[in-house]
């Protein structure tokens, strides 16, 4: 593992067995996410982006699930560790941010107590200096008067103080990863920019890496040093922030940059991708996207294509030979530029 790589996840499956099927909600992704880097996580609905990342931190319940695979942080796999050495792991080295922060902050506490507890279950020190290091945090998070606003409740913050008070609690155990799952959604647009502005700002001064899952593609292209790409449980393509942007090689992604109007391409009219991302009980056979994919051809419906890199750190799965990737691409952004100029 090259010496800043915090994260690497090798071939993780999570299944899920219930009553309809096995939903297959991660199905073989590897990725890795490195110090002082942001990865951007994008896909559909229902594609495993929480799943995933949920199971890295260890917030499956491994009783209802199969899960395989590898999750090595610091070289250790995660997988296979007793449950009281992943305890202290998950506090200690990652720590995760949530869409609602009602769900993760208890409401008949205080905001302060809260913080000052989640550092007292892993650090051995006085009551009053983890209350002192969760006022420092709330600074820290850009929460004006911490030392008064650790006194109140959680209903007395707003929605952009309650996610910064989350941020604050995830990160007051100094974690080497931080995993925000959408965590500006519920928020105002303003708001969204202070937060993510604040994210991108604390990876700096922290060193920490950070693992942004989000539908907005333009939030991704601000703040994400590289992007993965999901569907249906697996990862289909993942490059650098302007490859993915400027390169893009596997259909899906193509589809997904059409649907969605880009920062640089107002104007542009959308093109929804056609069709419904598959049943994770009942997935395709071959390349899981080859029912909605223009471009499939013969094995697409039968092989599952290995994902692999041909070259420059941007590994996808998809049958087409390269040479048509490229040609198809400029195609199709020929045929957007066309769209935008009749618009
Ligand atoms: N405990 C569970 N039991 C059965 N199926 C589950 C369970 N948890 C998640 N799933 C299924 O796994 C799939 C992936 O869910 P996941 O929440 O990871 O999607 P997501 O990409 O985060 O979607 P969204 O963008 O809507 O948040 C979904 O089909 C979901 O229904
Ligand atoms: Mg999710």
């Amino acid at each position: 593992m090259p010496s800043d790589c915090l994260l690497e996840v090798k071939d993780l499956k999570v299944h899920f067995p219930t009553d309809d099927g096995l939903v297959k909600a991660v199905d073989g992704i590897s990725f890795t996410v490195d110090r002082g880097q942001t990865l951007g996580v994008v896909g559909e609905s229902g594609s495993g982006k929480s799943v995933t990342f949920m199971t890295i931190m260890g917030l499956i319940n491994r009783k209802k699930a199969h899960v395989e695979g590898e999750v090595l942080f610091g070289g250790r796999d995660l997988l296979k560790m007793p449950e009281d050495e992943l305890r202290k792991i998950r506090g200690n080295g990652m720590g995760m941010v949530f869409q609602d922060p009602m769900t993760s902050l208890h409401p008949y506490y205080k905001v302060g107590t809260q913080i000052a507890e989640a550092i007292l279950t892993h650090r051995d020190m006085p009551k009053e200096e983890a209350h002192k290091k969760a006022c420092e945090m709330l600074d820290v998070v850009g929460i004006p008067q911490p030392a008064e606003r650790a006194k109140q409740y959680p209903h007395e913050y707003s929605g952009g103080m309650r996610q910064r008070a989350m941020i604050a609690m995830a990160l007051s155990l100094n974690p080497d990863l931080l995993i925000a799952d959408e965590p500006t959604t519920a928020l105002d647009v303003t708001v969204q920019a202070q937060i993510l502005e604040l994210i991108g700002r604390l990876k700096e001064d922290f060193n920490v890496g950070v693992v942004l899952i989000t539908h907005d593609l333009g939030v991704v292209h601000d703040v994400a040093q590289r992007v993965m790409v999901m569907y249906a449980g697996r990862a289909v393509e993942i490059g650098s922030r302007d490859e993915v942007f400027n390169n893009p090689l596997h259909p899906y992604a193509w589809g997904l940059l059409e649907s969605i109007p880009h920062v640089d391409q107002k104007g542009t009219r959308l093109v929804p991708i056609e069709g419904l991302p598959p049943s994770l009980i009942f997935v395709p056979p071959g390349c899981p996207f080859h029912p909605r994919c223009p471009h499939r051809f013969e094995p697409c419906d039968k092989e599952i294509p290995a994902f692999i890199d041909r070259g420059g750190g941007h590994p996808e799965a998809c049958h087409l030979p390269i040479e048509d990737k490229r040609r198809i691409y400029s195609e199709r952004e020929a045929g957007r530029r066309s769209r935008k100029a009749a618009s």
